[in-house]
């Protein structure tokens, strides 16, 4: 079972330093389970910490002239060795391609770092049936290396995302059943993860793990999430 966090644009360097102590405390990892706390790239730290600590997003450069960005030389000072590519937010708010994406991933991959890929679909794509949400998410695997092994997908469907309103466990489970004839990696949900859904979200056969946003900004939300998933 896998355990993401995306603080997204919350939290400083000295909060996710508060916050992975206070999860320390509430957490004891069993050996099945993973944790990864993607925070803001200004809190990137050499963390002394069980858990794993990734980038939220960097430039398919190792360094170079790309002002305002991060590359893989900003990384490796921390030792940053996972990283989440294709989030919805950055596909629609920052513009990010398809292309782009697949490019960002094949550098990522060949530096070897842990990569979770997120897809996912609007809510006028969920609403033109089942066949149509396929083809959509089939679309964001364009460029990329399905057989990569150290590749973790999130399926967030863009409707759930920070909406409160998280996908039903039927579609849930439907869409990730899709998903495993597609790619034969880890999948985890994401969208409006709460502690009071993890534990039927997390039941699902076929979900391998949870990538939360709003519900990971405190260690004790954060904290529940992994203990309905050991329910
Ligand atoms: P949310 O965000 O849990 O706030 O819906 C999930 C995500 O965007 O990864």
């Amino acid at each position: 079972m896998i355990f993401a966090a995306n603080f997204k644009t919350h939290h400083t360097r000295t909060a996710t330093h508060a916050y992975l102590e206070a999860l320390k405390e509430k957490v004891s990892l069993r050996p099945e389970e993973r944790i990864v706390v993607f925070p803001p790239a200004t809190a990137l730290d050499s963390y002394d910490t069980d858990f794993t600590v990734g980038a939220q997003n960097a430039y398919p450069t190792y360094n170079g002239a790309f002002t305002g960005e991060i590359g893989a030389e900003q990384l490796e000072e921390f030792g940053i060795r996972a990283i989440l590519i294709g989030h919805s937010e950055r596909r629609e708010i920052l513009g990010e391609s398809q292309s782009f994406v697949a490019e960002k991933f094949r550098f990522f991959q060949e530096a070897g770092l842990e990569i979770v890929y997120c897809i996912g679909e609007p809510l006028e794509v969920r609403e033109a049936g089942d066949d149509a949400v396929i083809a959509f998410l089939k679309a964001q695997f364009e460029g990329i290396d399905t057989t990569y092994e150290k590749l973790i997908v999130a399926y967030e469907p863009i409707w759930a995302i920070g909406t409160g309103r998280a996908a039903t466990v039927a579609e849930i489970a439907a869409t990730h059943a899709a998903l495993k004839d597609i790619v034969a990696k880890p999948i985890l949900y994401g969208g409006s993860v709460k502690p009071n859904n993890a534990g039927e979200i997390l039941a699902i056969e076929s979900v391998d793990g949870v990538l939360v946003g709003s519900a990971s900004l405190e260690a004790d939300s954060f904290a529940a999430i992994v203990a309905a998933g050991r329910a």
